[in-house]
């Protein structure tokens, strides 16, 4: 596999083998995912509180996020060409309350591909059913490869279509523990992705049919892709570096905040359901850290959430993000945020890493 090889997935292909990950709330939209569609990337629009500009999003989340996906994903599509143009999906998070109607709305709009993490995506396949969408778990062990896989062959006999695997310096919520955070260094965590191709070899003898694979996490130079490539994934998933670009759909000063960091602003925070995520440190932290509690009204983001426990309300802080009201807010980021010296375009930062 070569960093210039088409990504075929079931049926789809994609001219360069690259995922723009989907970042929520209000990073990847419509307008980044179809640009990067259009440069011949595949692009994931994050579900995540998708309707956070909609006129009823306080009385009636639900129901502003369902139909955000559709003009989302028609912003999409027309950037990335129409119809047989370039691949576009969403990103649904497992932990979202509502997780069910999410996954049938990108049906109901369209989607080429669902990838879905932040938990396993055990029934994925049952809300999909009698669909052409291609289906994609994120994992971030091999323990989680092996579970997930398990567990489609048996209840659904499939596999999935796309297998993302997502290592420890990545952005947003992250799949491990704070001790495996610091287990996994680089090198240990490359043992960990030859185990996860070992699962999915298995899985691909049994039915006769390869399933693709990407690695996600601090992917943000050639060399990098190309070490990817060596270790035997078919695509490499890039976040962080995409949000510093003209397209991607958050606030200008969100932006602004990767390219200020410095290597020590970027820190693993709690995030208020217990989670660890990576974030660029701020004065909301601080206030966070120092004891503060912000006040909130609940947005029916999360599952295992409790509103009267939580310090703050984690759609509150990255609403605040999407808007560029950074003192308030809680900038996820990749693990390399700091790196970022200036705003590109997709173009540019898509050349840059598969031009060679
Ligand atoms: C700002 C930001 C928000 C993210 N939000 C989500 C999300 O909503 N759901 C998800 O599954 N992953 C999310 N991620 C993870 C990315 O999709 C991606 O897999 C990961 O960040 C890749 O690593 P990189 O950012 O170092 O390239 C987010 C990442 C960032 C940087």
């Amino acid at each position: 596999m070569n960093t210039d090889t088409p990504l075929k997935i079931g049926g789809l292909t994609a001219r360069l083998p690259f995922i723009q990950g989907g970042m929520g709330i209000g990073v990847s939209l419509g307008r980044l995912a179809g640009t990067v569609a259009k440069e011949g990337g595949i692009g994931i629009i994050s579900a995540a509180q998708i309707g956070y500009r909609e006129p009823d999003f306080d009385e009636n989340p639900l129901g502003a996020n369902l139909r955000a996906m559709h003009t989302e994903l028609a912003k999409a599509r027309e950037l990335a060409g129409g119809a047989g143009g370039g691949v576009v999906g969403f990103n649904i998070m497992v932990a979202m309350k509502h997780y069910e109607e999410y996954v049938r709305e990108a049906v109901a709009a369209g989607a080429d591909i669902i990838i879905s993490g932040a938990g396993l995506p055990t029934e994925l396949p049952k809300y999909t059913d009698g669909s052409e969408v291609r289906l994609a778990p994120i994992v971030s062990t091999a323990k989680s490869a092996a579970v997930i896989l398990k567990y489609w062959d048996k209840k659904y006999k499939r596999i999935p279509d796309l297998l993302v695997i997502e290592g420890p310096t990545a952005g947003g919520h992250l799949g491990f523990t704070r001790e495996q955070l610091g287990t996994f260094t680089p090198d240990v965590y490359e043992q960990e992705v030859s185990e996860i191709l070992g699962i999915v070899e298995g899985y691909e003898e049994k039915y006769g049919r390869e399933i693709p694979t990407a690695l996600a996490g601090g992917i943000d130079t050639p060399e990098k892709v190309r070490r990817a490539f060596a270790l035997g994934v078919d695509a490499v998933q890039c976040a962080t570096c995409f949000v510093t670009t003209e397209e991607c759909d958050a606030d200008l000063r969100y932006k602004q905040a990767y390219i200020q960091a410095g290597a020590e602003d970027i820190c693993i925070v709690k995030s208020p359901v217990g989670m660890p995520g990576r974030a660029i440190s701020n004065d909301f932290l601080r206030r966070v850290d120092a004891g503060e509690k912000i006040p909130h009204r609940c947005h029916q983001c999360l599952h295992h959430c409790n509103p009267a426990e939580i310090p703050y309300c984690i759609t509150d802080a990255l609403i605040h993000a999407a808007k560029g009201e950074v003192d308030d807010a809680l900038l996820f980021c990749g693990a390399d945020a700091y790196k970022a010296e200036r705003i590109e375009t997709v173009h540019e930062v898509v050349t840059r890493l598969f031009s060679e």
